[in-house]
């Protein structure tokens, strides 16, 4: 099915429900193309330098990592409910060792502005152009979530990822749940 571009806004309050469900799908590639997916369950969109904006967060041993490193550019799919079963596998297991797309039959299609391609099966996606990274800074960072998310110090990297491109499918919002899929939304 064709998707049309969008605002980068109208689809938020379904991007950030399925971000904090199965999580989304982020997908990088290396030099010569070759495309990695993995699962986000943390990030943030916004509107940063004037620019449309995605901010993930990456730990460096993700392969993912490397590749965000390498090509500086990566879109954001969001993926339907029946792709639950591929967020989870692709949280789970590394590219360097897997073929995530051949493993959970994902598509890689042809992105419009960036190498990376997009997930044909998803309904939302973000195509994005780094423009900023940052690590997380541990001596300003709460004693509280220090604790609970990095006892090993393995901190993530903040990307900030200039949205260059958005479209999803025309039943978007059906299929990615509708306004009554919120009330769990804090
Ligand atoms: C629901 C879910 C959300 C996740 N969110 C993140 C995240 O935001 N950042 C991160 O670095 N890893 C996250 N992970 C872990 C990575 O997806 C996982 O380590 C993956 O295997 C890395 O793949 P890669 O080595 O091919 O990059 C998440 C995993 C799951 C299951």
């Amino acid at each position: 099915m064709a998707k049309a571009t969008i605002p980068y806004t109208d689809y938020f309050k379904e991007t950030i429900q399925r971000m904090r469900e199965d999580g989304l799908l982020l997908v990088t590639c290396d030099a010569s193309g070759t495309p990695n997916v993995m699962t986000i369950g943390w990030g943030a969109i916004g509107s940063i330098w004037g620019r449309p904006a995605w901010l993930v967060l990456v730990r460096p041993s993700r392969h993912t990592y490397s590749r965000l490193e390498e090509v500086g550019e990566f879109t954001v799919n969001v993926p339907p409910k029946e792709l639950a079963a591929a967020a989870a596998h692709c949280g789970k297991v590394s590219g360097r060792d897997h073929d995530k797309f051949q493993e959970m039959s994902l598509t890689a299609m042809p992105a419009r502005q960036v190498r990376p391609p997009v997930i044909a099966e998803c309904v939302v996606h973000y195509e994005c152009r780094v423009l900023h990274r940052n690590d997380l800074a541990p001596q300003t960072l709460a004693q509280a979530v220090h604790d609970e998310y990095y006892p090993e110090d393995n901190f993530h990297r903040i990307y900030y990822g200039e949205i260059v491109a958005s479209y999803a499918e025309e039943d978007a919002a059906r299929r990615l749940g509708g306004p009554t899929a919120f009330a769990t939304l804090r």
